[in-house]
């Protein structure tokens, strides 16, 4: 069996806050409320909450944070740097010495902790300056500062960050564009716009790669999808040719990143579609080491009218065979077997599971969490993982998610909680942000050491 290692997942701009000491990014426009991922916030609203802006307060605890870290044994942190800290527009030509001292500071204590950082260059918060300058990944010019920034965090870190990630969730670009930095909203043309960000996503991708490579060729580097298996609801074979393009949807962006070129498929839908994309640019020969997905559900679909799951981002029919979160995302555990099956078939390469985890409604009472539902969710999904490593599938870590409770991504609900720890803070940010263990924690503990 190969060495994977097990760990847990944070990013920057769900948990860290510190507003007052970074940038302002788009993730800090969106108030806590449903279907922020999908609209632009020109103007705050000051009747509205913003939770990332202080969001578990990461910047002020992270000391202790770690500390709580090496005591749950975990062996890895897959976490993010914020952009806004490093650049605080995004326009910068320098980096802010005292984000850098920051992050310098969390790798520090996370290797003297025996704690593998596994980072993502850019997860979700984009300087909001820098998306009303440029109108987002779309233009070039906005992403030579994302190149920036990953040059100025590879090189910094080189020896002590070994697995890089360029960006979270590439394939998100494609359904949840404005709150990842695409302007659809101020295009002529939506779907060009959001294949053309892709693009300029896969050439920023493909320079990071490049650049590492050259100036610290013993790390890793990868990119993420979010890659949700979706099921034909039925044997109706119109069914099974929906699911198949709606997966394929998914999987022409790891395609990409893997195999270094558009597939067939992405080349008929610009065809069709006549997108304009330069499908010969050289730089995308520069391919992932490794590829990361996120795993939370598996989704089903149907040509018929059918019920409709709430609360995935990908949508689908429900699928009678499988039980719902609080949010209805569905709970499958053998989907991320043929999730990781799916994925070594298709690349043969190694794979990394860098978000896997329950939402849910936890109580704290006298200082106790008792979540039974998130430690059954986690034990079926790793016993499937450790069957296919078994089964010979190359995994080089699994991070469940999250470690702490942090601020939702979808509706910037502190309630919808996925912490091993829980902190103490409602969905307007009031409460004492002291951390708990839940029960799950010291589960998580346990499993680790027993494996
Ligand atoms: C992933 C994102 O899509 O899903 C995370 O990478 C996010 O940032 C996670 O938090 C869970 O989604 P949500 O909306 O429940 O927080």
């Amino acid at each position: 069996m190969n060495k994977c290692l097990w760990g847990a997942a944070l990013s920057a701009g769900q948990c860290e806050g510190g507003i007052a000491s970074r940038g302002y990014s788009i993730a800090d426009s969106q108030p806590m409320e449903k279907g922020r991922v999908f609209k632009r916030y020109p103007e705050p609203d000051p009747e509205k909450y913003y939770p990332t802006q202080n969001a578990v307060y990461f910047y002020e605890n992270y000391q202790s944070d770690i500390e709580l870290m090496e005591e749950a044994g975990i062996e890895c942190l897959r976490t993010s740097f914020a952009w806004c800290r490093l650049y605080p527009t995004g326009m910068e030509l320098e980096p802010d010495a005292t984000g850098l001292a920051f992050y310098d500071d969390v790798i520090d204590r996370l290797l003297a902790a025996k704690i593998e950082p596994i980072i993502t260059i850019s997860h979700l918060e984009v300087p909001y300056a820098l998306f009303e300058k440029y109108g987002g990944w779309e233009n070039p010019e906005f992403c030579e500062s994302y190149v920036r920034l990953a040059k100025c965090v590879i090189e910094h870190f080189k020896g002590r960050v070994h697995y890089w990630i360029t960006f979270n969730e590439m394939n998100m670009t494609l359904h949840l564009p404005l709150c990842i930095g695409v302007g659809i909203d101020r295009s002529e043309n939506e779907l060009q716009c959001k294949y053309q960000a892709l693009h300029q996503m896969f050439i920023a991708n493909a320079k990071a790669i490049q650049y590492c490579k050259q100036v610290d060729p013993s790390a890793s580097i990868g990119a993420m999808i979010a890659y949700s298996p979706i099921y034909p609801l039925t044997c109706n074979p119109l069914d099974v040719e929906k699911a198949r393009k709606l997966n394929l949807e998914n999987l022409m962006v790891s395609d990409v990143l893997v195999d270094g070129c558009y597939p067939p498929y992405a080349l008929e839908l610009f065809k069709r579609e006549n997108l304009q994309i330069d499908v010969d640019e050289p730089l995308l020969k520069n391919t992932v080491d490794f590829l990361a997905t996120s795993y939370y559900s598996t989704n089903a679909t149907s040509v018929d009218n059918t019920t409709q799951s709430s609360g995935n981002l990908f949508g689908g029919a429900v699928n009678p065979y499988l039980k719902q979160t609080e949010w209805g995302w569905q709970i499958d555990p053998l989907g991320v077997k043929i999730c990781l099956h799916d994925l070594y078939d298709r690349y043969r390469i190694p794979l990394l599971i860098t978000e896997n985890g329950i939402g849910a409604k936890d109580v704290l009472e006298d200082g106790e969490i008792h979540d039974p539902y998130r430690i059954e969710y986690l034990n079926d999904h790793i016993d499937k993982i450790k069957e296919c490593i078994e089964e010979g599938v190359e995994l080089y870590a699994y991070t469940m998610w999250s470690f702490l409770d942090q601020v939702s991504a979808s509706s910037g609900q502190m309630s919808k909680r996925y912490g091993i720890v829980y902190v103490d803070l409602d969905d307007n940010g009031k409460g004492s942000a002291q951390r708990f263990k839940k029960d799950s924690f010291y589960w998580y503990k346990e499993k680790i050491k027993a494996r």
